[in-house]
């Protein structure tokens, strides 16, 4: 195991109603914040209004920016940024998913820093001060709501880029299950595969003696499957939407990662898919993740057929028969879900792919579990593609 340090200090307000609780807990911190949401599912669903009705009976004012769209767009970005600056706001409530949440952080980092915020994403400056951000959480997903990280798209340039510091990561997160009930069933598949991928970038590693952090991943593995399975059949199962949201939340906070190198090339290649053709995000990693792991697995045959026996129950005893039983299983478990596992079957053929390798690959490559150059890339996409 390696040396590390993890931080996991949002708070968590989990469960039914908890979203009246808001305006209380937001007391402790401010008494007037930036209100950022999407494109409308929370009025649509009656969200909006309990929200507001906290904040006032709490007497918190409020400021409302909302137009976040998924692949949260940096121009939005910094229209809060000078917002907040505008209106003197020192707190963020993100009511939404992982878009919501990520604009709302890469605002928080903006308001105080006196360069552009882009800095942040393309790496010319640390982030060194923030203002606190918490969330309402509407969709299980991107584990934004306890993460130290953040994505967003310059609609300029095409670049899907990302941002990380311990000082965006919420200070509280309400996960009430039931506020996922309104969502189509292909949000609730994509939120399901972008989770389980959260896991698949940390189990497949090349530390050793992770006994701990391995038993975990494949717990919350198995958890993701059977519910996710179980929410997409009824989007009002409150049991199994609870699950992926505790799952969600659990994937990407830290705590699986914990002791570990983790990989991330699956995601590095999946963000250039959503930043050239505006795909969701989970949509994206139904095609990538079984590309990436039919293109690595010889490199720890062992740890592939462990996978394939501790997540899908595969009973080969032939390590290469059941590393490749696993790899099918994982297109299998997407494509119950209604996902394609195919770039044509999004809509996508290959006239992208030499630049998008290019752009993902960079100078330096990408990946830990297996480092990958603009031509491994290039080839992943093209297994990818049907
Ligand atoms: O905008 P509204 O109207 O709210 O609609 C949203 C949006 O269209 C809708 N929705 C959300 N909750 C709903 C609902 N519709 C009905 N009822 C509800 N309860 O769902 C759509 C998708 O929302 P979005 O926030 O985009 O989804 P998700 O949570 O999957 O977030 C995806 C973004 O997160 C990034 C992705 O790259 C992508 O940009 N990620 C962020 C990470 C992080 N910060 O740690 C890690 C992830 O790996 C990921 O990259
Ligand atoms: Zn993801």
């Amino acid at each position: 195991m390696e040396n590390f340090a993890l931080d996991l200090s949002t708070k968590i307000i989990f469960g039914k109603d908890s979203e009246e609780k808001v305006g209380e807990e937001i007391k402790n911190y401010s008494e007037k914040v930036l209100l950022h949401y999407g494109g409308g599912s929370i009025k649509r669903t009656g969200l909006y209004e309990k929200v507001v009705k906290s904040l006032k009976k709490s007497s918190v004012e409020f400021v409302e920016l909302g137009g976040v769209v998924p692949n949260p767009r940096l121009s939005l970005v910094r229209e809060g940024i000078e917002l907040c600056r505008k209106e003197n706001i020192d707190f963020i409530l993100a009511v939404g998913g992982g878009s919501v949440i990520d604009s709302a952080k890469a605002i928080a980092a903006g308001v105080p820093y006196k360069g552009d915020v882009w800095d942040f994403f393309e790496k010319k400056a640390r982030i060194r001060e923030a203002i606190p951000v918490a969330t309402i959480l509407t969709i299980s997903a991107a584990g934004s709501e306890m993460s130290p990280s953040m994505v967003i798209t310059d609609e300029k340039s095409r670049r899907k880029l990302s941002g990380r510091s311990d000082l965006i990561r919420p200070v509280f997160s309400i996960l009430n299950p039931e506020l996922t009930f309104t969502l189509p069933k292909e949000q609730v598949a994509y939120g399901a595969v972008d989770m389980f991928a959260h896991i698949v970038e940390r189990y497949f590693t090349s530390t050793k003696n992770v006994d701990v952090t391995d038993e975990m991943c494949e717990a919350v593995m198995r958890s993701i499957i059977m519910n996710a399975k179980k929410a997409v059949a009824d989007l009002e199962d409150y049991n199994a939407q609870a699950e992926l949201m505790w799952g969600g939340t659990v994937a990407h906070n830290g705590i699986l990662g914990a002791g570990r190198e983790e990989d991330w090339s699956s995601h590095r290649i999946e963000h250039e898919l959503s930043a050239a053709y505006d795909i969701a995000h989970g949509a994206g990693l139904a095609v990538i993740v079984p590309a990436w792991m039919a293109y690595v697995y010889k490199h720890d045959v062992r740890r592939f057929a462990r996978y394939a026996r501790n997540v899908f129950h595969v009973l080969d005893e032939d390590d290469e028969k059941a590393a490749l039983s696993g790899i099918e299983e994982t297109n299998k478990f997407f494509s119950s879900l209604g996902l394609s596992t195919t770039m044509k079957g999004l809509g996508i053929g290959e006239e992208n792919i030499g630049k998008m390798s290019k752009l993902c690959a960079g100078k330096d490559g990408i990946g830990f579990f297996v480092k990958l150059d603009a031509e491994d890339i290039e080839k992943i996409y093209r297994l990818a593609l049907d």
